[in-house]
This record gives C-alpha cells, sequence and structure tokens, in this order.
C-alpha cells in the first residue's frame, strides 16, 4: 500500500511534468493556432483549458507539498514515537482532504471537457508532427494525472485514519 514515502515522488513528477507541459503545451498550442487555427478552432480551446488546468493543478500541488505532507510528515514521527499532536490550524486533516478532492474533481471534469473537444485526442488526416506530439503529450499527461489522483484516493483515508490516533 503507498505510504506518503513512496507517493511524494509521484506528486513531485506530476509537478515538473505539468510545469514542463504547460510551458510546451502553451507554446506548442500557439504554434498550432498559427498554423491550422482556421481549420482546427479546438486547438485554442484545448489551450485555453489546458491553462485552466495547469493553474490550477500549481495551486493543488502547492498545498499539498507545503500544509498536507508535511502534516503527514509530522503525524508519522508522532506516530513512531508515540506522543500526541496539537490539533492543526485547519481543524482536522479532513478539512484540506476535503478541498484536495474537490480540486480532483475539477481537474477531472477539465481533462474530460478537453477530451471532448479533441474527440479523444484524435488525430486529424491534416495534422503535422506537432499536431501529433502535442495531442501524444496531453495524453500521457492525463494518464499521470489520474495516477496522482488515485494515489492521493490511497492516501487520504490513510491520513485520516493516522490522525485519529495521534491528535488529542
Ligand atoms: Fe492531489
Amino acid at each position: 500500500m503507498p505510504t506518503k514515502t513512496n507517493h511524494r515522488p509521484a506528486v513531485l513528477m506530476a509537478l515538473a511534468a505539468s510545469a514542463g507541459l504547460t510551458v510546451l503545451i502553451i507554446v506548442g498550442s500557439r504554434n498550432l493556432d498559427g498554423a491550422h487555427g482556421q481549420n482546427h478552432p479546438e486547438i485554442a480551446e484545448l489551450r485555453d483549458l489546458f491553462k485552466a488546468l495547469s493553474d490550477e493543478l500549481g495551486a493543488h500541488m502547492m498545498k499539498e507539498e507545503s500544509v498536507l505532507f508535511p502534516y503527514t510528515i509530522q503525524m508519522e514521527d508522532a506516530a513512531r514515537n508515540r506522543r500526541a499532536l496539537p490539533r492543526p490550524p485547519f481543524g482536522t486533516v479532513a478539512n484540506p482532504l476535503r478541498m484536495m478532492m474537490l480540486e480532483h474533481e475539477d481537474a477531472g471534469a477539465l481533462l474530460r471537457q478537453m477530451r471532448r473537444v479533441t474527440a479523444d485526442y484524435t488525430i486529424p488526416p491534416d495534422a503535422c508532427i506537432s499536431y501529433q506530439t502535442l495531442y501524444q503529450a496531453l495524453d500521457a499527461f492525463e494518464k499521470d494525472l489520474h495516477q496522482h489522483i488515485h494515489l492521493d484516493n490511497i492516501l487520504f483515508p490513510r491520513a485520516v485514519e493516522m490522525e485519529g490516533g495521534v491528535v488529542s
């Protein structure tokens, strides 16, 4: 079962992939928009959706890294050393987790919209190599993000359970 320790690299990879791909995809889609925008207005729509997704993910990952994971580490240390933790400023870990889950749903909705406007990333017959590369990158990005959400869904209930044992 994944723990905080082996979940973290997946999160960091997703964050790095998100930052790197954002530049690649926004620049790439802008170039494609110039070359294919007349025949494929969906490229501009796709870029706007991806921009919204990457903005949301950047904030989401930041919260996980700066609040959630440090608190999870504190809880693990407290459990290992059999000491109690004071209640955190956010009341209970269930509160930020609920927010994270809502953000996952928002991200999932944006991913579905991206699939819809691209007909499931179907490469059109007049597509150039950059066009194909963009769709392949987005398809891979979607898989990475689903993996992140899957691992969070395993980790989150464990965090709630652990908190019950260490927070007084
Ligand atoms: Fe997450």
